[in-house]
């Protein structure tokens, strides 16, 4: 396991203000740099900002994109809202189930990739789509999975 590099939450804290009113944005800060909150971060930030660790702990929860488990670098999102469904969404996602050997709300072991599920990106017209972080994927079927790994991995 990782070392959290701490100064890296002490760069983004020095940025703001040492209080409340700062709290959200550093939040996003920190997400953005590990893309997940780690523990021992978010006690240094209540901590600095002098907020109680319960306050920071139920703004995490509260915001949907703040995730408190480490994140993949990259995220697939697999839509199964309605029109993709009908259109095979849930072998698609089996799919990259079985290709990665995670199981969907997970993350690959070496932080690659964390598989997600989605109802509706708003691209019906498409479906099935699947959404790798903000790179939009039309009329995906289980063959394609494979294509759409191996793009990933290759741009990196
Ligand atoms: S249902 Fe998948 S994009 Fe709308």
């Amino acid at each position: 396991m990782e070392c959290l590099d701490m100064t890296k939450v002490e760069e983004i804290l020095k940025a703001y203000p040492q209080n409340e009113t700062s709290l959200i944005m550093v939040l996003q800060d920190i997400h953005d740099t590990f893309h997940y909150l780690p523990c021992d971060a978010l006690k240094k930030v209540a901590q600095e900002l002098q907020v109680p660790f319960s306050k920071v702990f139920s703004v995490t929860t509260f915001y949907k994109a703040f995730s408190l488990n480490p994140k993949g670098k990259k995220i697939i999102r697999v839509c199964l809202g309605t029109a993709c469904h009908i259109r095979g969404g849930s072998e698609i996602i089996q799919e990259f189930e079985r290709q990665l050997g995670i199981l969907r709300s997970q993350t690959t072991q070496n932080q690659e990739f964390t598989l997600e599920t989605v109802n509706c990106v708003g691209a019906c017209a498409m479906a099935p789509v699947v959404v790798v972080n903000e790179e939009y994927h039309r009329s995906v079927t289980t063959i394609k999975v494979k294509d759409i790994l191996k793009g990933e991995k290759n741009e990196d």
